[in-house]
């Protein structure tokens, strides 16, 4: 299998884990990317058994209503019965990076407000050690210069996203470098930069669930 069909097979496994999870009255948190849009596609074949599904971009939000299933804003929303979105990278301790397409913030959103965090990659996502994937951090556009700055002063180099404005209005630093070898300090010590809205590292809270689809068809779970 290629590697788009190996997305394909692992949001398929998804939907198959979550179906017995799901109530009519359920409401579905669902991220954003390649591998979150295949597994759109398939929860739009099942929309009549859950109740509506609260969106982690503007894209996503866009291709569930394309698909007519319900969306809910979070606001509105009781607490999620689960949350699938796809990773950058993962480890087998099921912690992750995210934000290669942009909406880390409302994805750690989302999936803050999920009881349970399905992880969905194919198999080439699968690392030993975070970290060499760029850093996806969102900015506030005034606070770029000092916050890379301070990027800087914790090891890494920082990219401005190019032509990239996030769905809250904001900047993407991609950070180049990083030691991320304790995942959670370093998750807290990004954010608690004055100018980071939040970055894409998924360790305080890793996914409950990890579905890895492999070259051979297989899906692996973690
Ligand atoms: C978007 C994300 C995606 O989950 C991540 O970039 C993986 O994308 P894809 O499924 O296209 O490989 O975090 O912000």
């Amino acid at each position: 299998m290629n590697q788009d069909e190996q997305k394909r097979s692992v949001a398929r496994a998804a939907l198959d884990y979550i179906l017995p999870r799901l109530a009519n009255d359920s409401v579905i948190g669902v991220g954003t990317g390649s591998t979150a849009n295949h597994f759109i596609d398939l929860l739009a074949t099942i929309r009549g058994q859950f109740d509506a599904a609260v969106a982690s971009s503007e894209a996503t939000a866009a291709r569930l209503r394309d698909h007519g299933v319900r969306l809910m804003e979070l606001t509105a929303a009781p607490e999620l019965a689960v949350y699938v979105d796809g990773a950058d990278e993962v480890t087998a301790e099921r912690m992750m990076i995210k934000g290669g397409g942009g909406a880390l913030t409302r994805e750690k959103i989302v999936a803050s407000a999920s009881r349970e965090f399905v992880c969905i990659a194919d198999a080439s996502k699968l690392v030993d050690r975070l970290g060499r994937f760029p850093l996806p951090v969102e900015v506030i556009p005034m606070a770029r210069s000092i916050v890379a700055r301070a990027l800087v002063r914790l090891g890494g180099t920082p990219e401005l996203r190019p032509g990239i404005t996030t769905d809250n209005g904001n900047l993407i630093l991609d950070v180049h470098g990083m030691d991320l070898a304790d995942p959670v300090t370093m998750e807290a010590r990004i954010n608690n930069i004055p100018g980071v809205v939040t970055c894409g590292i998924f360790a305080a809270r890793p996914a409950d669930v990890v579905l890895l689809g492999n070259a051979d068809g297989t899906v692996r779970r973690l």
